[in-house]
């Protein structure tokens, strides 16, 4: 299907506007149009935005500088501004008029403007190609075109991977059918840095580098890296690039596991920001801003704020003053948006993490955009960024016969977002909307709204919620969460994300359709029917909220530590291990936060709340646990271990 690039000229000079879109007009029956170049006009000021809100096919906007009588450039510098503010992927120009030109360049000078036309000397044909050259700039993928063009060229491979393109499998009697199943372009494009015109992921120069580069301009970063092994590494790498052995690191307890990995490999002292519970339906949530702001202070010697916005459930922080806050104490800030990597592409999701201030942002551009599982971006804006020391750790942690899929893919993401984001991302929020509306007329499952899923202790810290993550609470449906997601699998061909005790948790994306909906509400409504009595839901376990550290997590993790059973011989929770330090972390996924983290002491509370987890949740992973003869046990440190290490509490 062939691409439409609507262009869209303001201007309230109706006779000049006409003139000119007939000018550009007949230059698009006439020139190379690849991207369906076409034009259209709008009236200044609300008209304008309307406009802009409403048709998601507008790539550019041409604004008249003589907006306005009266009013001056002034009329104009403020539309570009307010464009900016709402689409900044879009494309801008500004009609000069030779009295007015230093000043309006002088006022947009450090804005996205793309270029300048002086509005008397108006040439359809060089109008029409400036503006088409930087669509296809934007619009390139510079290192999935090299890689399909190296297919294409057809060489014979004398080099990794062994497959050679696919040729050991195919025709296979016994593996010939995997070739047929991911496809000749999947094996043909699985290549390596043997081929030097496509670039090093490990030393970018080449097309990686202007598939960054161009990444990094879409998500208003100063610099971009891709990441092949997703934001689990992307966030490893960031906490060993800023941190050193013995550094404080404030982090939201809420925080990915990978972070706290980070933090064990980089031997920072973590400050662990107690994150707040929502006891009702087993979430975790955000740290209160009193409790941020309150760490800040009495923390001068932190290096570090990691925090993680959205959460899984789309809570996401009110950033700008915190992120304002830690600058103001001279702490760098990075926020984890693995779950939020769509927000620059639609004013209703923004402002991003970077847009707040953000030093460091990771995203994982597989969860919620259209890359392949495991593509990331790390995206920088740190005045002080040490490349060196970076890519050093980057490095550190990134094979070196990275997936070149993975990296095509981040280009391809990057160019849909830009260039269809915010149209198919509307289409999401309105799909959200919809689906909500039609799960609560079934009268049994409800979508959670903002108040519903905010702890009281953060209901005044101006928390939002990202609508595209819909949290369904599903007690009154008569159906336990493990009953309910089997059923909709099993008969209605529906995998749901994830699931906590009352609650089914579904991610809208941009590959959501209508269709997909029907069915899904279809599904709901059937189910819904049945008229189940209520389940007795059993009393949820009570989220356990985080106990000391006895030492750092680095030096837990590196002993040898003894192994102690979870229950205890009358199969309750063992008593033995209460007061005892962990060695790892105790996770269950999802959603991935842990429960324990090396160093920790363990209380009566998080024994029971595992105990009760596993018995109530039989599906449930917990990754840290040790499964032996059909039994479950912890690695906490040897008594004599504890004694000979520093000692070191946690929030003082
Ligand atoms: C908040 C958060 N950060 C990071 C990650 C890890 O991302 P990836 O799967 O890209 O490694 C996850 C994964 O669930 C996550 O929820």
């Amino acid at each position: 299907m062939a691409p439409i690039s609507r262009v869209l000229l303001v201007s309230d000079d109706t006779l000049w506007q006409t003139e000119v879109l007939a000018a550009l007009d007949e230059a698009a029956m006439h020139l190379p149009n690849p991207l369906g170049l076409c034009f259209a006009g709008a009236p200044p000021g609300e008209a304008a935005m309307t406009t802009l809100a409403r048709d998601g096919e507008i790539q550019a906007v041409l604004i008249d500088n003589r907006l306005a009588e009266g009013q001056g450039a002034q009329a104009a510098v403020e539309l570009a501004n307010r464009i900016n503010a709402f689409r900044p992927e879009l494309s801008l120009y500004v009609m000069l008029v030779d009295a007015d030109e230093k000043a309006v360049i002088q006022a947009l000078a450090s804005h996205a403007v793309d270029g300048y036309f002086y509005r008397d000397e108006l040439d359809g044909h060089d109008w029409f190609r400036i503006v088409a050259a930087e669509l296809a700039d934007k619009s390139a993928t510079p290192f999935y075109d090299a890689l399909k063009h190296y297919v294409n060229m057809a060489k014979d491979s004398w080099h990794t991977p062994g497959h050679a393109g696919g040729d050991s499998l195919k025709g296979s009697p016994w593996v010939g059918d995997f070739y047929d199943f991911v496809g000749e372009n999947m094996l043909r494009a699985d290549l390596s840095v043997s081929v030097p015109m496509l670039d090093s992921l490990l030393h970018p120069i080449g097309v990686i580098s202007a598939a960054q580069a161009l990444a990094a301009k879409a998500f208003g970063a100063r610099q971009t890296f891709f990441a092949t092994n997703g934001t689990s590494t992307a966030n490893k790498v960031i906490c060993q690039t800023l941190l050193t052995p013995g550094d404080t690191l404030l982090l939201d307890r809420n925080c990915h596991k990978s972070v706290h990995h980070g933090v064990i490999l980089s031997g920072a002292r973590p400050v662990y920001l107690d994150s707040s519970l929502n006891p009702r339906y087993g979430l975790f949530g955000p740290v209160a801003k009193a409790t941020l702001f309150d760490a800040i202070e009495r923390h001068p010697e932190a290096k570090v704020l990691i925090l993680t916005s959205c959460t899984y459930d789309g809570l996401r922080y009110d950033l700008a003053p915190i992120i304002e806050q830690a600058h103001r104490h001279g702490i760098k800030v990075v926020v984890d948006e693995a779950w939020y990597g769509f927000a620059r592409f639609h004013p209703a999701f923004r402002p991003t993490a970077l847009e707040s201030g953000a030093d460091y942002v990771t995203q994982s551009t597989h969860k919620i955009l259209s890359a392949f599982s495991q593509a990331s971006m790390v995206h920088v804006n740190d005045p002080a960024f040490d490349a060196h020391l970076f890519r050093e750790n980057f490095n550190m942690h990134t094979s070196t016969s990275p997936q070149y899929g993975l990296i095509a893919s981040l280009d391809v993401a990057r160019k849909q977002a830009v260039m269809e984001g915010y149209r198919l991302l509307d289409r999401t929020l309105r799909l959200a909307e919809e689906l909500r509306v039609k799960i609560n007329a079934t009268g049994a499952f409800r979508v959670l709204d903002l108040i519903d899923l905010l702890p009281e202790e953060v209901r005044q810290d101006g928390i939002l919620l990202d609508p595209t993550k819909l949290t369904v609470d599903i007690s009154a449906s008569g159906y336990s969460a493990d009953e309910l997601q089997r059923e909709l699998f099993e008969h209605f061909n529906i995998q749901v994300e994830k699931s906590t005790f009352s609650t089914i948790t579904l991610l809208l994306t941009l590959g959501t359709t209508r269709s997909k909906v029907s069915r899904l509400h279809d599904a709901m409504l059937r189910l819904a029917k049945q008229q189940r009595p209520p389940r007795q839901v059993g009393r949820l376990p009570e989220l356990p909220r985080f106990t000391q550290l006895a030492c750092l997590p680095r030096d837990a993790f590196y002993e040898g530590g003894e192994r102690i059973p979870l229950l205890d011989e009358e199969g309750r929770p063992n008593p033995a291990l209460i007061g005892r330090v962990a060695c790892d972390q105790i996770v269950p996924y999802p959603p991935g936060i842990p429960v324990l983290v090396p160093g920790q002491i363990i209380d009566d509370a998080i024994i029971t709340y595992l105990c009760r987890l596993l018995k109530a949740q039989k599906g449930v992973d917990i990754h840290g646990l040790i499964e032996k003869d059909a039994e479950y046990h912890l690695r906490v440190l040897r008594n004599d271990e504890l004694a000979a290490l520093p000692k070191r509490r946690s929030n003082d």
